[in-house]
């Protein structure tokens, strides 16, 4: 039941970024298949919006090699094109790849600060701005979906605290380029939610919401917190990882996404629609973490578990 009818759309979309964000760093490496098995648990429970995979070099990720094979993988799968499925790439060469391989959605990465960039993809800011620039002209000619993440969008493991006036140029000048999706990333889980509230207010207010999102980490144990601060500016779109899968190989002391399980339960119970069945969630957590052996489960996955125990569903513990 409603306690209070939420501000703007009913809907959110939940973007399951675990086979991505939630592998890179895990001590086990999933081959193609087991991500390919991982990727159709969650569509299985309704899921519309995954992040597949990365067409980073495998040298820098090697949790990341074989990203062909898991978009092969997952091409034949049925109603997959009404899905969006999205590929981290962090240059050009990665966008040449993915879409070799037939992605029709990318996400390319900006740095709220030069030190991240340097350490993610040795480049300047600068550099991986020019670079998105130019993936969004490509993708333009090419038909292919784009969203330009803002990574460290509130600090940095290196430089420290980010000013929020470069994060909301930065946003201008990629909407203005034609972003498809604006994704503001707290790559590391420090932000809370008073800073989160104050900048999506402001980007809300900038350029409305349809095309932004926002991407939280649990480090501090915040992350369900400033989904809920967004969700007050308007937000509609979150990144999350199922299984509370993840941490970023290059941001030392981030800890995983929070847990997909955890934030479509939040948004059930607040009267919002996620298109999202709970219990085949809950299966696709346990696959995440009979695969990796390290995913931690949502906060809420001893309750929601109960719950779905007593309304009588066959759940393997
Ligand atoms: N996919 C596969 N290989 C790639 C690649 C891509 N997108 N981009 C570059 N490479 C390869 C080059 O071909 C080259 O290979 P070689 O050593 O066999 O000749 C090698 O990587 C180095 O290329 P270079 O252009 O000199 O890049 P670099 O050494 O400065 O590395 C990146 C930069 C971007 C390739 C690397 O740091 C990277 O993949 N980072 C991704 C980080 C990431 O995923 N972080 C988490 C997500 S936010
Ligand atoms: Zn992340």
């Amino acid at each position: 039941m409603l306690y209070e009818e939420p501000p703007v759309s009913q809907s959110v979309i939940v973007n399951d970024v675990g086979p991505r964000d939630g592998l890179q760093n895990q001590p086990k490496t999933l081959v193609p298949p087991e991500r390919v098995q991982l990727v159709k648990a969650l569509l299985h429970a309704g899921m519309t919006h995954v992040e597949i995979g990365a067409f980073v070099s495998p040298k820098a990720v090697p949790a990341m090699a074989g990203a062909e094979e898991v978009l092969a993988g997952l091409s034949h799968e049925a109603g997959v094109s009404a899905n969006v499925l999205t590929v981290l790439i962090p240059n050009l060469k990665g966008y040449e790849r993915a879409t070799a391989a037939g992605a029709k959605s990318v996400c390319m990465v900006l740095y709220g600060s030069e030190g991240m960039s340097q350490a993610n993809v040795r480049m300047s800011r600068q550099q991986a701005e020019s670079a998105t620039a130019s993936i969004l002209a490509r993708g333009k000619e090419d038909g292919v979906r784009v969203t330009s993440t803002i990574a460290v969008a509130f600090e940095c493991p290196y430089d420290g605290p980010v000013d929020p006036g470069i994060v909301r140029d930065m946003a201008r000048r990629f909407l203005d380029l034609g972003t498809h999706e604006l994704c503001i990333a707290d790559t590391i889980g420090a932000a809370n939610p008073q800073q989160v509230r104050s900048l999506t207010a402001a980007l809300a207010d900038e350029h409305g919401v349809d095309q932004l999102s926002c991407h939280f980490h649990d480090t501090r144990a915040m992350g369900l917190a400033n989904v809920f601060a967004s969700l007050e500016s308007g937000i509609r779109k979150f990144d999350a990882s199922i299984g509370g899968l993840g941490g970023c190989p290059f941001a030392p002391g981030a800890s995983g996404n929070v847990a997909t399980e955890d934030v479509v339960m939040m948004l059930e119970q607040m009267g919002f629609d996620t298109g999202i069945d709970l219990d085949s969630l809950m299966r696709a957590s346990e696959l995440a973490r009979a695969l990796t052996g390290t995913a931690p489960g949502g906060r809420a996955s001893t309750w929601i578990n109960r719950q779905l125990d007593k309304q009588g569903r066959e759940h393997k513990k």
